[in-house]
């Protein structure tokens, strides 16, 4: 196990009605807020007029700036440091999923820094220091609702780039599992697949001795897997979209990390294609991983064929790891299925004509991954694995 250091400074409040609470803990940070939202579910629900209360009780004046699509872009970003600048802004309130909170950390960022908010982004610049922010979250999905990372995406040239700093962390987050009763089965999939990509990311690592997180990953995993078609079959159970929701959570907020190096090339190769197809980062995670894990599977058997065993009841064979390896990958692929996620490019109707391409961008700042490094090459032949 490696040496680290672990602060997750994210106070979380979860449970039935929770949302109440926003006003009362936004009041710590100001007395003007941007309110950040998506595309009109949270008005549709009936959450948004909830939270305007709620703030508004407080006494806090609120901008609005609504309208951040999935896959968020760098334009509406800057509209959003604009704003925060022309009102003098004390705190950023994101109402929504992944997409709403990259977006407003983005912003966050970008407030403080006098240069274009995409530096971070290219690595030209690093964030320092950010506005405090908070999160109402509508779905257990990308984890950004305690993670340190947001993932922005660049109309020009369709480059999907992530940043980070701690000061991102949003100061806290209201997670009310009943809030996610209106999410579409897709959404719901899609979220499921991002999580469990999040701690398979992590468990492929190539530190050894790192017996408590392998099992805090996997009971992670088992918890998901054992939950996903609860939700997807009855929305509104709130048990099971309760474990799913604080799992989502669990699997990003870097708990699951300590101690061993993730791995994170799927991650990077997903975002080339959602950064150019437009696609949910979920679906695209699903298309991704079971190729990754077919490519690199050689690498390591035993961890393979443990993940096999320990995540999927797979009986080891000892005298054939290999084969136990592979089970355990069409699996993986199996239950992406089984919850209606695609699991191949063409199933999205994405052609091989820019697999190229995406290979090429995706590694222009060096190989991907750590369990293997990934060049240009390697990372054709999993699209093409992929499609
Ligand atoms: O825009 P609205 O109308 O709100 O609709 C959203 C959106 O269309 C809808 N939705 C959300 N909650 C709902 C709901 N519909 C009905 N009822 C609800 N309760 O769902 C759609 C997807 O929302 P989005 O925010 O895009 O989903 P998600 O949370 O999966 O976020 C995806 C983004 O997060 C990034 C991804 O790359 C992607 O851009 N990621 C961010 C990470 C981070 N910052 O740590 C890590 C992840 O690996 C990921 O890369
Ligand atoms: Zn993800």
């Amino acid at each position: 196990m490696q040496d680290f250091v672990f602060q997750n400074a994210t106070k979380v409040i979860f449970g039935k009605g929770q949302e109440q609470a926003v006003g009362t803990e936004a009041a710590a940070y100001g007395k003007k807020l941007l309110l950040h939202y998506g595309g009109g579910s949270i008005k549709e629900s009936g959450l948004y007029d909830r939270v305007v209360q709620s703030v508004r009780e407080q006494g806090i004046e609120i901008i609005e700036l609504g309208g951040v699509q999935p896959n968020p872009r760098v334009s509406l970003v800057r509209e959003g440091i604009s704003l925060c600048r022309e009102h003098n802004i004390d705190f950023i309130l994101a109402v929504g999923g992944g997409s709403v909170i990259d977006s407003a950390k983005a912003i966050a960022a970008g407030v403080k820094y006098e240069g274009d908010v995409w530096d971070f982004f290219t690595g030209k610049s690093a964030v320092t220091d950010c506005l405090p922010l908070g999160v109402v979250l509508t779905i257990p999905a990308a984890g950004s609702e305690t993670s340190n990372g947001t993932v922005i995406t660049a109309e020009d040239g369709w480059y999907k780039r992530a940043t980070g700093h701690p000061s991102m962390r949003p100061r806290f987050a209201i997670l009310n599992p009943e809030l996610t009763y209106t999410l579409p089965a897709y959404q719901t999939a899609c979220g499921i697949t991002d999580m469990m990509a999040h701690i398979l990311e992590r468990y492929f690592t190539n530190e050894k001795n790192v017996e408590l997180t392998d099992r805090l990953c996997e009971a992670t995993l088992k918890t998901i897997i054992n939950n996903a078609h609860t939700v997807l079959d009855e929305p509104e159970n709130y048990h099971a979209r309760a474990e799913i929701m604080w799992a989502g959570t669990v699997a990003h907020n870097d708990w699951l990390s300590t101690g061993r190096v993730g791995d994170w090339g799927s991650h990077d190769i997903e975002h080339e294609i959602s950064g150019i197809y437009d696609i949910a980062h979920g679906a695209g995670l699903a298309i991704v991983f079971p190729a990754w894990m077919t490519y690199v599977y050689k690498h390591d058997l035993n961890r393979f064929a443990q993940f096999a065993h320990r995540v999927w009841d797979v009986e080891i064979d000892l005298n054939d790891l290999e084969k136990t390896a592979l089970k355990g990958i069409e699996k993986t692929k199996q239950f992406f299925h089984s919850i209606g996620m695609p699991v191949s490019l063409r199933q999205v109707d994405i052609g091989d004509d820019r697999i190229d391409e995406m290979a090429k961008k995706g590694t222009e700042r060096g190989p991907l991954g750590n369990f293997v490094k990934l060049h240009e090459e390697d990372v054709q032949k999993i699209l093409q694995l992929a499609w």
